[in-house]
């Protein structure tokens, strides 16, 4: 068949026309970035959708991702850091999983030309080893969570508190920024503390020795817990022992996975601060801007939060259309 606008026999002009196309498709692939990510693990589910977002963004812009899962080991986290500066990626993205002992290795990186980027948990290492760190304000949250249990107990509630794993940069600041709040209000205090390592299972035992220890929770009035999955691990703890939370315990957390808008539609929680996990898009857009030659990036590229109650259930798990004020507000 021939072209009626042309004149050039049809398949040759589709050929002509597929020619660039091919021409660019093979100069992507040749140029394509490799970018090693280290992981901290699969504790949560916030973490699995981190790292199902990772993966899925990095295919979406043809990025060869050199995944990693340290599964909770900093250790196996620095060695996977020596396996991509062996590998010669573009650029590395570490999650680490504690704040502490990152110098040698983020030296090594430097000194191999290998730009490094911390993505959501921080480090105490010196700023001139990393790029930038692309991530949630974790003392915000806690003071969010500790303003939202001020208000809905009116300043008096003693407290148990869910800790994270030790030592790792949400935990510390969670903690500082309720605490932070808090002690602008002299009857409320964190009576028991104990960790649950940011794990179901974790928040779960913890739970049952808080309920022996305090005889059933008599006279606590609220469980904050630093992640969600901790929490949902002790409402079952606390529905094994006949305990009612979210009516005679306030339950709040941070996270935002749709097992905690479940809860709140049960009526089981009452509070969680949203950490987006999707956030791919953030983390490459500067890691990407930075390949490109774009200097001028801050030293902490903050997402944003946003806190839920029980009104934001049926809507966060997408079987209600957006409340109408939410502009207002700030969205999520
Ligand atoms: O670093 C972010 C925290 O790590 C999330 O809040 C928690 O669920 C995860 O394990």
């Amino acid at each position: 068949m021939i072209s009626r606008e042309t004149g050039v026999p049809c398949k040759f002009r589709r050929a002509t026309l597929l020619l660039p196309l091919l021409l660019l498709t093979a100069l992507r692939c040749a140029s394509a970035q490799t970018i090693g990510f280290s992981q901290v693990g699969t504790e949560s589910g916030w973490r699995t959708a981190f790292s199902a977002d990772m993966k899925a963004e990095a295919g979406r812009r043809g990025i060869n991702l050199l995944f990693s899962d340290a599964q909770q080991s900093s250790e196996r986290q620095k060695e996977a850091i020596r396996g991509f500066i062996a590998s010669h990626v573009n650029a590395i993205i570490v999650a680490p999983v504690v704040v502490t002992g990152w110098t040698p290795i983020l030296q090594e990186a430097k000194d191999a030309n290998v730009p490094v980027f911390i993505a959501d948990r921080a480090v105490d290492a010196d700023p001139s080893l990393f790029v930038t760190r692309i991530a949630a304000n974790f003392n915000l949250e806690g003071r969010l969570a500790g303003a939202w249990l001020a208000q809905a107990s009116r300043g008096r509630c003693n407290i148990v508190e869910l800790q994270g794993t030790p030592d790792s940069a949400p935990t510390i600041e969670r903690r500082n920024g309720f605490a932070s709040i808090i002690s602008r209000f002299p009857d409320m205090r964190i009576v028991v503390s104990k960790t649950g390592n940011f794990t179901m299972a974790g928040g779960r035992d913890a739970m049952a020795g808080i309920i022996a220890e305090t005889g059933g929770l008599k006279d606590i009035c609220a469980v904050w817990s630093h992640n969600d999955d901790m929490i949902l691990g002790a409402i079952e703890a606390m529905h094994r022992h006949g305990l009612h939370p979210g009516h005679d315990q306030l339950m709040v957390s941070v996270d935002g996975v749709p097992g905690i808008f479940k809860a709140m539609a049960a009526g089981d929680a009452n509070a969680s601060v949203e950490l987006k996990s999707a956030i791919g898009k953030y983390i490459f857009d500067v890691v990407q801007g930075w390949l490109g030659g774009k200097r001028d990036c801050p030293k902490w590229v903050v997402i944003p939060n946003d806190l839920h109650t029980p009104e934001d259930a049926a809507r966060m798990l997408g079987t209600m259309p957006a409340r109408r004020f939410r502009h207002l507000v700030g969205s999520s």
